[in-house]
């Protein structure tokens, strides 16, 4: 198998004396949709926060496409090519579409050209943000401001794309087109790792899961091999 894109090993990190990530071990390969699964307070938002530069660590190797980022600040993060959709979108409610869109390219500069190109193609990925561009994100349905934080997140043209939540809050055809849309994105090269709650959804999605447990990453498997493991379809799948 190919190099991992992201390499992460003995990551610990936490909130003042409060430890959170005890040594948190997995990788992720070029080309692949990952997901990250585990029950609430397990340590994901805060694993993609350490990942992103918001939350230094304080110990271990963040190796992504050849280089070190443990340490780097977001911007840094940001510039090497992993770009971050937080739990909860925060978008910039009274901006519109677009301009949230643009704000998510804001250390990019490759010029205008290439900005213009990228917003076509992700107007032709999530139409209905074409349609909305003027309007304030505020005023965006739950699905609509998902893909928009989607969007703004690619408008950094990355790599690697961490989304915490995909699919909390949405319908079931929503994260549906949200998924498919993130499959076109992968076929032209994208690699993401999404943190999803609904473990059928997340499985469905990647090709590699892994579970996180208090801290730690308990299990990395192909997602058709948890499909079929008896723990996890009990634990997670609600089926015995
Ligand atoms: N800013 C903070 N200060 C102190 N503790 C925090 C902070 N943010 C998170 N924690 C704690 O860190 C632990 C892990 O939280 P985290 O948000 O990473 O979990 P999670 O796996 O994303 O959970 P969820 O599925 O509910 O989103 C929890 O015990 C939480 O209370
Ligand atoms: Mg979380």
């Amino acid at each position: 198998m190919a190099e991992p894109l992201l390499a992460v090993s003995g990551l610990r990190a936490g909130y003042g004396d409060v430890q959170v990530l005890w040594g948190v071990d997995f990788a992720v390969h070029p080309g692949e949709i990952a997901c990250l699964v585990g029950s609430n307070g397990a340590g994901k938002t805060t694993l993609l926060r350490a990942l992103s530069g918001l939350l230094p660590p304080s110990e271990g190797s963040i190796r992504f496409a050849g280089g070190e980022l443990a340490g780097a600040s977001p911007e840094r993060v940001l510039g090497a090519g992993i770009a971050h959709v937080p739990e909860g979108r925060r978008l910039f409610a009274a901006m519109s579409v677009r301009d949230n869109l643009l704000m998510g390219a804001y250390l990019r500069r490759d010029g205008a050209a290439a900005l213009a190109r990228d917003l076509e193609r992700i107007y032709e990925v999530f139409p209905i943000l074409a349609e909305r561009r003027a309007q304030d994100a505020g005023t965006l349905s739950g699905g609509e401001q998902q893909m928009c934080a989607v969007a703004r997140g690619l408008m950094s043209a990355p790599r690697l794309l961490l989304i915490d939540e995909l699919s909390l809050g949405l319908a079931p055809a929503v994260v549906d087109q949200l998924s498919d849309a993130l499959r076109a994105l992968n076929r032209e090269g994208l690699t993401l790792l999404v943190v999803e709650q609904d473990v059928a959804t997340a499985l469905e999605l990647a090709r590699d899961c892994h579970v996180m447990d208090s801290g730690r990453i308990t299990r990395s498997a192909p997602s058709e091999a948890l499909r079929n493991d008896p723990a996890i379809r009990e634990a997670y799948l609600g089926v015995i």
